[in-house]
């Protein structure tokens, strides 16, 4: 028995990284590991990687890197696994989404060829702008989850994998809702059994991962996981959960201006945002039903972190806007224009302008790295059910049933580094000081 912290079983053997959706985040995080460990690139934008930590008092002088105060996974133990409704190998889809330059991709060509994607499970009606061949047949929802856990079994064995993590990174659903069928584990599989049309896609694999007793991760919007009969289900077989929408572009200079803004008792009119992008996942939420899901994900942060219930004289009033436009000619590299209107001192009127020419899988890809790390590193703490600790990957964090999510950055990054000195039993850090003083 270990006197302090959690015990935390060893990060021994190979951890297979489940990708739902080959795309342009799937390939540009593979690719990305392939050339780190060989060296070619750093892993920027990576907490687990490039992260330290401080640990007791200022005085003491101690900040590890992370990766050597927590057990992580070594990216050399690394494999990766995927699915997706086209056929093509990992070097064709990242060639195809155009993200990282030829060069790059062809040093790194061998290992991507080798990963090629497994049938998805995949329905028309909740992606619609797609059409792909690659796709699983069954007579009802079930059985497709079951081949999906047949899956995630031979993989391990093929792969001789001591460990796997499962992480969503594919398209875009439609707009649901929650609904009776998603309220019980009970009600959740006999809605498999009947195909129930509330059970998209994204469903069928969280309910195969958390059945097949590996974490399972929600990069994008959909609800998924996010429903009670797949929480409880993931409590009872003990698995960690996470979601939703990975947090990179506007959102996160949202999430980083917004708590600046309100520190300071600055008040705000209104908050208009829009962006153009050109890659398939713009074309996906070119449609209104994908996008609605998009919008709804991206609405609620400012609400959440400048609370108008608190301060209606601030916050009570403000326009926000989220608009996507889909313009093909700039493929991966979005641009995202803030127009944020503030008022200061005596209601004085000021405008602030953020016009980010971001990247967006390059943004996206070292939050599926840390993700599965810290997933597989919670599996083996025996965390289990949704893991808010990690809300600092997600525009939509999901939490527990009646608490609201915390959007704010700052407050999110504490928390995860608290989460792990808690797990290693070092003291938390309140940043009081007053000791210093004394
Ligand atoms: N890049 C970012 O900054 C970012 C940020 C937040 C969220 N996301 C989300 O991450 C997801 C991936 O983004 P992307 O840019 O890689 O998109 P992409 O379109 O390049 O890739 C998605 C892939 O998923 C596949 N797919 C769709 N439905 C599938 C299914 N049911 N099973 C298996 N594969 C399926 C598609 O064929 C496609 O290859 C999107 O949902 C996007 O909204 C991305």
């Amino acid at each position: 028995m270990i006197e302090k912290g959690v015990e935390i079983a060893p990060a021994e053997g190979k951890l297979g990284i489940l990708l739902v959706g080959l795309g342009a985040v799937s390939t540009t995080f593979v690719a990305g590991v392939e050339a780190i460990k060989r060296g070619l690139a750093q892993p920027v934008g990576s907490l687990t990687q490039m992260g330290t930590i401080r640990l007791g008092k200022r005085t003491e002088h101690r900040s590890p890197k992370i990766k050597d105060f927590v057990p992580l996974a070594d990216l050399e133990d690394i494999v990766f696994g995927a699915w997706d409704i086209f056929k093509d190998n990992a070097f064709d889809a990242a060639m195809n989404a155009g993200v990282l330059e030829k060069d790059l991709l062809n040093q790194v060509s061998e290992q991507l060829a080798s990963l090629k994607p497994m049938a998805a499970v995949f329905e028309q009606n909740y992606v619609k702008r797609l059409h792909g061949e690659n796709i699983k047949t069954g007579k009802n929802k079930m059985e497709l989850a079951e081949q999906l856990v047949a899956d995630i079994a031979r993989f391990k064995s093929e792969n001789n994998c001591d460990r796997l993590v499962m992480v969503w990174a594919a398209s875009t659903e439609i707009f649901l809702e929650e609904s009776e069928v998603h309220r019980s584990i009970e009600a959740f599989e006999k809605g498999l059994y009947d195909s129930d049309p509330a059970i998209a896609p994204s469903m069928i694999y969280a309910y195969a991962a958390i059945k097949a007793r590996i974490p399972f991760a929600n990069g994008a919007p959909n609800l998924t996981a996010d429903i009670p009969a797949l929480t409880k289900l993931a409590e009872q077989n003990g698995i960690p959960i996470c979601g939703k929408d990975f947090k990179t572009g506007q959102t996160l200079m949202k999430t980083i201006i917004a708590p600046g803004l309100k520190a300071r008792m600055l008040g705000l009119d209104g908050w208009y945002s829009t962006n153009i992008l050109g890659n398939r996942d713009g074309e996906v939420l070119d449609d209104p039903e994908n996008f609605k899901t998009k919008e709804e994900s991206k609405l609620s942060v400012l609400e959440h972190i400048l609370q108008p219930e608190s301060h209606p004289e601030l916050y009570g009033d403000f326009s926000h806007v989220v608009r996507i436009n889909y313009y093909p000619p700039r493929g991966d590299n979005k641009e995202g224009w803030d127009n944020i209107d503030i008022f200061g001192w005596l209601g004085y009127k000021m405008q602030i302008k953020i016009d980010f020419l971001c990247r967006d899988s390059i943004l996206a890809a070292p939050l599926v790295l840390d993700l599965a790390l810290f997933m597989d590193l919670a599996h083996r703490a025996k965390m289990r059910g949704v893991q808010e600790w990690l809300s600092f990957y997600f525009k939509a964090p999901q939490t527990a049933p009646g608490l609201y999510p915390e959007h704010d950055i700052f407050i999110q990054l504490k928390k995860l580094k608290n989460t792990l000195r808690h797990m290693r039993g070092e003291d938390l850090i309140t940043h009081l000081g007053l000791e210093y003083y004394d």
